[in-house]
């Protein structure tokens, strides 16, 4: 299976694509090479909340919200949050995504 394109956008407009294995979580192709500006604290299990990212506004729709316990953990990123904000080691990346693009937060954890 092809991989799925994700663009990580930093603060200053600079950008990493990364071509990640279907199924990996935003978060994990991030870590797994070496982008910064993702931490990935807790290893996706949903209790650290450094792995924030704003997705892109036309990617909203099909990347979708988050469940509660997510966004009571976004309650908790340093970085304000907003409306596109996502813990990104909760989104699967699928072909259906392919072509993502997310912007990094300015600060993490
Ligand atoms: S990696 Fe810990 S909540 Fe996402």
């Amino acid at each position: 299976m092809a991989g799925v394109r994700v663009r990580y956008v930093d603060i200053d407009g600079a950008h990493d694509d990364i071509e990640a294995e279907p199924g990996d979580s935003v978060m994990r192709s991030a870590v797994q090479n070496g982008l910064p500006g993702i931490v990935g604290e807790c290893g996706g299990t949903l209790s650290c909340a450094s792995c924030h990212v704003y997705v892109e506004q036309e990617w909203m729709a099909r990347v979708g919200g988050p469940d509660a316990t997510e966004s009571d953990l976004l309650e908790g990123v340093l970085s304000p949050r907003r409306p596109e904000s996502r813990l990104s080691c909760q989104i699967r990346l699928t072909a259906e995504l392919d072509g993502l693009v997310v912007h990094l937060p300015e600060e993490q954890l």
